[in-house]
């Protein structure tokens, strides 16, 4: 009777367990209408943002007018602050047209107090490191070019800033896991400049700039069809180049005087209730360091997919008994990265040998049955596909901002059938998501063509611009330093 009893809970449990599971499939589900709807609501908040009106994204103008030629020549430094590692390059441009002749990239791990801006001393930190790598390359010159020259640095800052000019920023917020008021309000590069001043050294920053200008600048120079720089890697962003008469919000004099301006969205904070939310992406929210912000970013970059799994994982666990009352290290924050998750995801061997390792390595539960192995991975690619969905809406978005006709299309897809081909038009991507998620990518390119028809999708180039940012800073301080010096 006891065997009989227990054989019944048992597929009592086993059947809860799939109607949860059931519940996940449900709500990550996107189909092509809503990723329609989706598109239209972004170019919508977009719009707004442009305009200046409420409700609007932020759609930063970047000053950044006059794109590098690829004729700029001379050195230069580079800062790239915005995820979890701190970058400073020193980078050459060389004789040919749009070639890097030499570029050295050093790289610090921000330290745990940094996050904390009001405890730690994040810009202090910075100008620290990038003394050093002015001191191991200036020489005997002082700086990086002609003798007695100032070092230039190009500044690539990967959070929301409000500029009146290429050589300004006063930070807005900070975003992903950066929080404080330090810097609210000022200019950050008159701070870089003072810190750096105190570390010893006496630099021009000519430049400011967001890490998906950086990136767009940084393919632009050798790829002139690219319209847009996106970022997927701890935080998600996009940048695109915009008319300068339909930014409302700069100046009048200025809008007169330049046609485009790279824009930068902050995508991260497009919201709507059609985004398809379930309640451990309420829970990441609430216990972020900015609830209510963010909330696109939060279902698409790699500081969060991680996280969605491992709560749903825990759901499951504690509720269902997914892991027959283990938990492990479940109910530990962040412990699941976006990088284990992918690997579970990933994991094509038959008995599911890299999940079994994730499980026992990451969160300490052994001996798992390949059913339930099955389970892990399914819930890492519902989380994968979700945020690969979402981002191909908000790209056909910005598309249909420049006018690429992929971003018109309506449900059904099927922009390709009639009159000429689409043009062909390249964006350029970096950060770790895109860059080593394979799956991912694959997932963001079949959501494309989904949304836009196959051909119009085919016309679309999703190019990695491996080390973008500081690329794209070196060339944009040099051109700037160039500009100024004439
Ligand atoms: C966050 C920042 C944004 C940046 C992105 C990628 O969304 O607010 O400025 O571009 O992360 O690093």
């Amino acid at each position: 009777v006891l065997l009989v009893k227990s054989l019944r809970d048992g597929q009592a449990q086993r059947r809860r367990l799939e109607s949860l599971m059931d519940e996940y499939r449900q709500l990550f589900n996107t189909p092509t209408d809503r990723l329609l709807a989706l598109r239209d609501a972004l170019v919508q908040q977009l719009e707004a943002g442009l305009a200046g009106q409420p409700g609007g994204l932020m759609a930063l103008p970047s000053y950044v007018d006059v794109l590098p030629s690829g004729r700029e020549r001379g050195d230069c430094y580079a800062i790239d602050l915005g995820g979890t590692n701190l970058r400073v390059a020193h980078v050459k441009l060389g004789e040919q047209r749009g070639a890097t002749e030499a570029t050295h990239i050093r790289e610090w791990e921000i330290p745990e107090e940094h996050f904390d801006t009001d405890r730690g001393s994040l810009l202090r930190f910075v100008a620290q490191c990038t003394a050093e790598v002015i001191r191991e390359h200036s020489g005997a010159a002082g700086g990086g070019g002609p003798a007695g020259a100032k070092p230039v640095v190009g500044f690539c800052f990967s959070f929301p800033v409000d500029q009146t000019a290429l050589d300004n920023g006063k930070v807005l917020v900070w975003t992903k896991n950066f929080r404080g008021s330090y810097l609210i309000g000022q200019d950050v590069v008159a701070a870089l400049r003072s810190e750096l001043a105190a570390a010893g050294v006496d630099a021009e920053v000519p430049a400011v700039m967001n890490d998906t200008v950086a990136t767009l600048v940084a393919l632009r120079y050798s790829e002139p069809d690219t319209q847009l720089g996106i970022i997927l890697g701890t935080g998600t962003n996009c940048a695109y180049l915009e008319r300068a008469e339909a930014i409302g919000k700069l100046p009048a004099g200025y809008r007169g005087r330049t046609p485009a301006m790279v824009v930068n969205s902050e995508w991260g904070d497009f919201r709507s209730p059609l985004l398809p939310t379930c309640q451990e992406d309420l829970w990441i929210d609430c216990s972020s360091p900015h609830p209510g912000n963010g909330l696109f970013e939060k279902q698409i970059s790699g500081l969060y997919l991680g996280e969605v799994a491992r709560r749903i994982l825990l759901r499951l666990a504690e509720k269902e008994g997914l892991f027959g009352g283990t938990l492990g290290l479940l109910s530990r924050h962040f412990v699941l990265t976006t990088a284990d998750m992918a690997a579970c995801d990933q994991d094509d061997t038959p008995d599911l040998h890299a999940v079994a390792g994730v499980l026992e390595r990451v969160l300490e539960i052994r001996k798992t049955s390949l059913q339930q192995r099955r389970l892990v991975q399914e819930v890492c690619q519902l989380v994968c596909l979700r945020s690969a969905r979402l981002c191909a809406a908000a790209i056909t978005g910005v598309l249909q901002r420049v006018g690429h006709p992929c971003g018109s299309c309506s449900a059904g897809g099927g922009g390709s059938g009639s009159g000429a081909p689409a043009p062909p038009v390249a964006i350029a991507v970096d950060g770790s998501v895109f860059e080593k998620y394979a799956r991912f990518r694959e997932r963001l390119r079949a959501a494309l063509e989904d949304v836009c028809g196959k051909a119009a999708a085919d016309s679309i180039r999703l190019q990695l611009a491996k080390d973008g940012s500081v690329l794209g800073a070196a060339y944009l301080g040099v051109a700037a330093a160039q500009f100024e010096g004439n």
